[in-house]
C-alpha cells in the first residue's frame, strides 16, 4: 500500500496534487511521501517484534539525508557500504553505534573513519578485509567488532544482476571455509567477533531462497559456537521484494518474512538485524515526469518524456518494469493506444517501456512513474550533461524539496580547463 492516489481526478502524494509540485519545481522531480515510508519501516519493526532487532535501513536504495533522517528519527540503524554512505547516516543524526558497514572493498580510510567515528559492526567479506582491518585497528588501540558475511551458495531466484548468494558471485566467504576464518579472526589482535552475516540478493519475492539461506546459518552458528566463538548478533541482510505491477502476485509481506527468520534462527537466541532497502523506499517513491512531444514513428508512436535513463536507469539498466500512470485521472472508457514511452537520451535504450497502452496525451501533460523511490534518485546521473534530477518529500498536505536541481553553471563550475590548454 502507498499513498500515491487519485483525489478528484488529480494523481496526489498524500493530500498534495502532483501538479502543484510540477509547477513549483519543475520536471523531472521524484516525490517522496512520508507517511509510506514510516508505515513500511514499522511493517519490519512488527514483523521483529518477537526479539530484539535492529532493522538496518539499506542506505544504497536511497541515501537523501532526509530520508535518512525520517528513518533515523523511527529508530532504524543503518546499512552502509561506502564512507560516503557512512557520512550521509551521521549527518542525518544517526549514531554509529546503530550503523552497520558491508561491502566487498572497504577501504583503509573508509574503515579508519568508521572506527573514528563509531560503528556497530564491519560485514567482513574476505581474509585479505579481515588482515586489513585487524591491523587497522591494532594500529588505532582500537577493538573492531566483526560478522562476517558468508556465502551460503543458494539461488536467490532474481535478476542475475542483483544476485549476490550464488558461489560464483563476488560477495562473502564461502561458507564451507566459514570456520577456518573465524578462527583467524580470533587469533588476530584488534578485532571483536559479534556475528555472523548474510545477503542473498535483491528483489527476492520467493521465501524458499531465504529458508535455505537461513538453515545454512543456524547450521553454522551452532558450529561456531562449538569452536569457542561467541555469537550474538544474526544480520540476515535485505532483499525482501516489492509489487511492481498492481496486479495479484505480490510478494511476500515482511511479517512472513519475519516468520521465516523466527522459524530459521528463532532459537539461537541472538539479536537479529535485517537490512531492507527496497522494501521500505521503493513504493513510497514516484518519478514525475512532462510529456515533451509526441511522435508518430513507422508502425508506432512514441511518446517523449523530460525524463531519462539518467533520471532512472533501472529499464535500461535491467529491463525493469515501472508503472506509468497519467496525473490526470482517465476519465472511465477513454480510448487509449499503444505507445513507446521514451527519454531524450541519445540511445536506444533510453526507452522505459513498449506498446504501453496510455490515453490520449499532449505535451506539457504530466506522468508517473511508480515504485520509483528506490535506486530510482540513487543511481541517476548527469549524463548528457542533464541537471541531475530533483528529490521532494511531501507530508500530509505539505511538500518541501529535499535535493534541488542544479543549475546549468553549477554543473559547469564543477570541471576545471587547466591553465596549459
Ligand atoms: N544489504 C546488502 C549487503 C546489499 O547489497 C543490499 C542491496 C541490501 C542490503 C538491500 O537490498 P534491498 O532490500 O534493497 O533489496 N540497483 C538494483 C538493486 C541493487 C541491490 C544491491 N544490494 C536495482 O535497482 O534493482
Amino acid at each position: 500500500m502507498d499513498h500515491f492516489n487519485y483525489q478528484n481526478g488529480h494523481l496526489c502524494a498524500e493530500d498534495v496534487r502532483l501538479s502543484r509540485i510540477a509547477a513549483e519545481v519543475g520536471t523531472p522531480v521524484y516525490v517522496y511521501s512520508t507517511a509510506t515510508l514510516t508505515r513500511h519501516f514499522g511493517l519490519f519493526q512488527q514483523a521483529l517484534e518477537w526479539t530484539p532487532h535492529l532493522v538496518c535501513y539499506a542506505v544504497k536504495a536511497n541515501s537523501n539525508l532526509a530520508i535518512l533522517k525520517l528513518m533515523g528519527d523511527l529508530g532504524a540503524g543503518m546499512d552502509v557500504v561506502s564512507g560516503g554512505e557512512y557520512a550521509r547516516a551521521k549527518a542525518a543524526g544517526v549514531p554509529g553505534e546503530r550503523i552497520v558497514f558491508s561491502g566487498v572493498g572497504k577501504t583503509i580510510a573508509e574503515m579508519r573513519m568508521a572506527l573514528e567515528g563509531g560503528i556497530r559492526q564491519f560485514n567482513v567479506e574476505s581474509e585479505a578485509e579481515l588482515q586489513a582491518l585487524s591491523q587497522l585497528a591494532d594500529s588505532m588501540g582500537a577493538v573492531a567488532p566483526i560478522a562476517i558475511r558468508v556465502n551460503p551458495d543458494v539461488d536467490a531466484k532474481t535478476h542475475e544482476k542483483i544476485a549476490t548468494g550464488k558461489s560464483e558471485n563476488k560477495f562473502g566467504i564461502p561458507i564451507a571455509k566459514a570456520r577456518e576464518v573465524y578462527a583467524e579472526a580470533a587469533r588476530l589482535p584488534g578485532l571483536q567477533v559479534v556475528g555472523v552475516d548474510m545477503h542473498i540478493g535483491s528483489q527476492l519475492t520467493d521465501l524458499d531462497p531465504y529458508r535455505q539461506a537461513y538453515a545454512k546459518m543456524a547450521d553454522l552458528v551452532r558450529a561456531l559456537r562449538g569452536d569457542g566463538h561467541t555469537i550474538t548478533r544474526l544480520d540476515m541482510g535485505g532483499g525482501l521484494g516489492i509489487p511492481y505491477r498492481r496486479d495479484n502476485n505480490a510478494p511476500p509481506l515482511p511479517i512472513e518474512y519475519g516468520q521465516v527468520i523466527r522459524d530459521a534462527v528463532g532459537d539461537l537466541g541472538c539479536e537479529i538485524e535485517i537490512e531492507p532497502g527496497r522494501n521500505i523506499v521503493g513504493n513510497a517513491g514516484i518519478l514525475l515526469a512532462s510529456v515533451i512531444y509526441l511522435k508518430e514513428g513507422e508502425g508506432r508512436d512514441f511518446l517523449i518524456l523530460d525524463a531519462a535513463m539518467n533520471d532512472l536507469l533501472r529499464p535500461a539498466m535491467y529491463g525493469a518494469h515501472h508503472d506509468i500512470v497519467p496525473v490526470n485521472e482517465p476519465t472511465l472508457g477513454a480510448e487509449v493506444s499503444a505507445m513507446d514511452v521514451v527519454g531524450p537520451v541519445c540511445e536506444t535504450g533510453d526507452t522505459f517501456q513498449k506498446g504501453t497502452q496510455l490515453p490520449a496525451m499532449m505535451a506539457g501533460d504530466l506522468v508517473a512513474f511508480r515504485s520509483a523511490g528506490a535506486y530510482g534518485a540513487a543511481m541517476a546521473s548527469e549524463y548528457n550533461t542533464r541537471p541531475l534530477v530533483p528529490e521532494v518529500l511531501v507530508s500530509g498536505d505539505q511538500f518541501a524539496v529535499i535535493r534541488a536541481r542544479p543549475s546549468i553553471e553549477e554543473i559547469l563550475a564543477r570541471d576545471t580547463i587547466p591553465e596549459w590548454l
